[in-house]
């Protein structure tokens, strides 16, 4: 049932590029020239004269929920807040009925996710549900939604669902953009095709496992690691930590680069493993900085590069290459390095990587 892998985790990490592909089948034309999200046109005029989204979720499906965020406002103007369900369901928030609520849950069975779509249904708003497994409450409790349909996912650490559910924020925010003419078509061509690229970019990837699974083997002595990025890769930096705290008990945190002079920076020296999401889109220049930073209080950097990156490389300890994509897609591939480095730590240190200890694959109480 492994399919050969070792562990559900590494199987589910290898089938991203498939998960992707399925994911997008039926919403991307074969041409790669149109993206169509069911739902987003079923209920075009509510989501249209929405005043903003809420983004509700918890763990990894938040960190989506961020994603999302930065993809919505750019392409479609509207505004998004991002929300732990968890906060939201108890502070009494101000929703409207011209509010638009979307729940994300790979479970759909999260407790607080669930309350959550609960209580602004009951405040009149709409709700919209991202989820991966079929039937479940919270599509059921829902208005509309869509799956993204990766196949079940076992290991308690989530990742094909993580980029399933970047794949179909991003169709969301594409489609919508469509229909409010807030995109240019050469844009939301150069993003649907660059989407689509995306399985086969991953499979790149995935052909450095074994560089990454050497590479683990000299951080396992660390008890605590730094991860960074910026913009689009900041939510990358704090699924990389989750994942690594999660499955190998070490001390994570990931944090926007440019926060690392207000406070993180006290934590580096020479134990210090700093993990930087430092792609050629975005902050690049900035993230360069902050790698010189960091080098010179003697932490240990750990590098995601774009492919044929000669700067970083001169200044990084340790580099991993990445296909280059678009700004916006950079989730989607930052992410796959990330998880099977944290996999590669916790199999060396012998943890159970699909069972770490006081987790559970669905949180069903709060
Ligand atoms: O099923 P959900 O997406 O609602 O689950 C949310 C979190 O419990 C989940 O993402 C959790 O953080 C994972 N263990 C992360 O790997």
């Amino acid at each position: 049932e492994k399919g050969g892998y070792p562990h559900f985790m590494l199987k589910e990490i290898f089938e991203q590029p498939d998960c992707i592909h399925d994911c997008m089948r039926g919403r991307i034309n074969v041409e790669g020239t149109n993206v169509v999200l069911s739902a987003v046109i079923d209920y075009k005029e509510k989501l249209l004269k929405a005043n903003r989204f809420i983004i509700v979720a918890c763990g990894t499906s938040w960190h989506a929920a961020l994603i999302g965020k930065h993809l919505i406002e750019s392409f479609c103007r509207i505004p998004v807040e991002v929300e732990y369900a968890s906060e939201f369901r108890y502070r009494d928030p101000v929703i409207s009925e011209d509010d638009v609520v979307i729940a994300i849950s790979q479970s759909g069975e999260t407790a607080d996710t669930l309350a959550a779509v609960e209580l602004a249904k009951s405040k009149g708003a709409f709700i919209y549900g991202i989820c991966n497994a079929i039937g479940s409450s919270i599509p059921r409790a829902t208005h509309t939604g869509s799956y993204i349909h990766v196949g079940p996912e076992i290991g308690v650490a989530s990742t094909k669902a993580f980029t399933g559910q970047v794949t179909v924020l991003t169709m969301l925010a594409l489609t919508l953009a469509k229909e409010k003419n807030s995109i240019s078509q050469e844009e939301f061509l150069n993003v649907v095709h660059e989407l689509n690229q995306i399985p086969e970019k991953m499979k790149k990837i995935l052909e450095n496992n074994d560089k990454i699974a050497q590479l683990s083997k000299i951080f396992t002595y660390a008890h605590n690691f730094i991860y960074l990025g910026r913009g689009y890769s900041y939510p990358v930096a704090l699924e990389g930590a989750l994942k690594l705290k999660e499955i190998s008990y070490i001390h994570a945190e990931g944090y926007p680069a440019a926060e690392m002079k207000h406070g993180p920076i006290a934590l580096i020296d020479a134990e210090m493993p700093v993990v930087v999401v430092a792609t050629q889109n975005g902050m690049y220049e900035k993230l360069i900085s902050n790698i010189q930073e960091i080098k010179a209080r003697k932490g240990k950097v750990i590098a995601i590069v774009t492919e044929g990156d000669e700067v970083v490389k001169n200044i990084a300890d340790y580099c991993i290459e990445l296909p280059e994509t678009i700004e916006c897609l950079d989730p989607l591939v930052a992410t796959v390095p990330l998880q099977l480095l944290a996999y590669h730590i916790a199999v060396c240190k012998g943890m159970d990587v699909d069972q770490p200890r006081n987790l559970a694959k669905s949180v069903t109480v709060e």
